[in-house]
C-alpha cells in the first residue's frame, strides 16, 4: 500500500473540495452515523463540493458495527444509483470509517474513499492506517480488509462537538504513539499538555505528530506481519479490561488502552529494561486524568481468559508488545501468569 494522503486542514472546504477533486467521481454519497448526523453533518453540510451528495445513515455505537450495517449501506449505494466511479466520503468516528471504509472496498470491487474522522481517536489512529471492517460471531473488527482511504482530512473543529471523556480517550492513543516514537521531546510534551483544557491549536500539531508516527510505522508494515505490532502497546492487557468492563460498566476504549498501558510499560520494566523513572511519569499522568476501572484480584482469573484468547496471540502465548525504552520497540514478548498478575496488582496498587 501507499502512503496514505493524510491533509492537516487549514480550511475544511478547501481541503474536502480538493479531494473530492482528486477523485473525479460522477456521485457523492456521505455516510454518517446518528451522532455525527446531528453533530457534524452541519459544519459540512453548505459545502459546495458536497451540493447534491447522497446521505447515508447509520445507527452509532460499536454494537451497531454489524454485517447488517453494512448491507444498509451497499443497499443505499445501490439503490441510489453508486457506480464503481462513485466516492463515499466517510463522516464519524472510528466506527463510521471502519464500517464505511469497509463497504466501500467491497462495493461494485471497490469505489472511491475519503474519511473525515470527527473524534479524536478516529483521528490519530483508526481513519489512518487502512483497516476497515465490523464485528462478527461476537469478535471485534472480525471481518475487514485493508484498504486505504484517498484522503484522510484532519480538522480539529469537529473536536469542538467532542466532550472531555472523548478527548481524553484518544488522547490515550496519543500517549502510545509517544511511547513507541525515539523522539523522548513528543512524550515530555504529551504529558505536559493540559489535556483537561486542551488548546485546539496546539493539540493540532500534536495530532499531525501523532498521525506522522502511525504513518511510518504502517508504511514499513502495512498488513502487521512485524513491526505494525508496535501499535498494540497497552491493547494486550487494554482489550481484557474493555472486555471485562463491558460485563458491568463499559468503558470508552482509550481509557481500556490508558490502563493497557499502566500494566504493560510496567511489564517492559520488569521484562525488557524499560526506565522506572519514564515508566511512573506516564503512569502518574494516565492515574491523574483516567483514575482507575476498579478490579479485584477475584478478577484477574477473567483478565487471564480474556488475554489468552486475544486474537493477537501466537501459537497459544499471550502476545505482547514491550519497551527498553521510549521508541526501543520490543515485539512478540511473553509474560508468564505471575508476571501480569504482578502488573496487575501494580496497575491496582502502585504509584
Ligand atoms: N489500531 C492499530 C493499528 O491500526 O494497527
Amino acid at each position: 500500500m501507499e502512503k496514505q494522503k493524510v491533509v492537516i486542514s487549514e480550511h475544511l472546504e478547501r481541503a474536502l473540495n480538493e479531494a473530492i477533486a482528486e477523485c473525479r467521481a460522477d456521485r457523492i454519497f456521505v455516510l454518517s452515523d446518528t451522532t455525527t448526523a446531528r453533530l457534524c453533518w452541519p459544519i459540512v453540510e453548505g459545502f459546495d463540493c458536497l451540493k447534491g451528495a447522497e446521505r447515508i445513515v447509520i445507527e452509532a455505537g460499536d454494537t451497531h458495527k454489524t454485517l447488517e450495517a453494512v448491507g444498509h449501506v451497499w443497499s443505499e449505494l445501490q439503490q441510489q444509483g453508486a457506480t464503481r466511479h462513485s466516492l463515499l466520503v466517510n463522516l464519524g468516528g472510528g466506527m463510521v470509517t471502519d464500517l464505511g471504509g469497509f463497504a466501500a472496498s467491497t462495493f461494485k470491487r471497490g469505489i472511491s474513499l475519503i474519511n473525515i474522522p470527527t473524534t479524536l481517536l478516529s483521528m490519530v489512529d483508526a481513519s489512518v492506517g487502512g483497516k476497515t471492517g465490523f464485528n462478527f460471531g461476537g469478535l471485534k473488527n472480525e471481518i475487514g480488509v485493508f484498504r486505504n482511504a484517498s484522503s484522510v482530512i484532519l480538522d480539529t473543529v469537529f473536536l469542538k462537538t467532542m466532550d472531555q471523556e472523548n478527548i481524553l480517550s484518544g488522547y490515550a492513543e496519543m500517549l502510545k504513539h509517544g511511547c513507541i516514537n525515539p523522539e523522548e521531546k513528543m512524550l515530555n510534551g504529551l504529558l505536559a499538555f493540559d489535556v483537561e483544557q486542551p488548546d485546539l491549536t496546539q493539540l493540532k500539531h500534536m495530532v499531525a505528530e501523532s498521525v506522522e508516527v502511525k504513518q511510518r510505522i504502517v508504511l514499513e508494515d502495512p498488513t502487521e506481519q512485524g513491526i505494525r505490532k508496535a501499535l498494540n502497546l497497552g491493547h494486550t492487557v487494554g482489550h481484557a479490561f474493555e472486555s471485562l468492563a463491558m460485563k458491568r460498566q463499559p468503558v470508552l476504549h482509550g481509557y481500556a488502552v490508558a490502563w493497557g498501558l499502566v500494566c504493560e510499560l510496567y511489564l517492559s520494566v520488569l521484562k525488557t529494561g524499560f526506565p522506572t523513572e519514564k515508566m511512573c511519569k506516564v503512569v502518574n499522568f494516565i492515574i491523574e486524568h483516567y483514575g482507575r476501572m476498579p478490579i479485584t484480584c477475584n478478577d484477574y482469573p477473567t483478565l487471564l481468559e480474556l488475554m489468552t484468547h486475544d486474537k493477537k496471540n501466537i501459537a497459544g502465548r499471550i502476545n505482547f508488545t514491550l519497551l527498553g525504552n521510549v521508541g526501543d520497540i520490543r515485539i512478540n514478548q511473553t509474560a508468564t501468569k505471575e508476571e501480569i498478575e504482578e502488573a496487575l496488582d501494580f496497575y491496582r496498587e502502585g504509584q
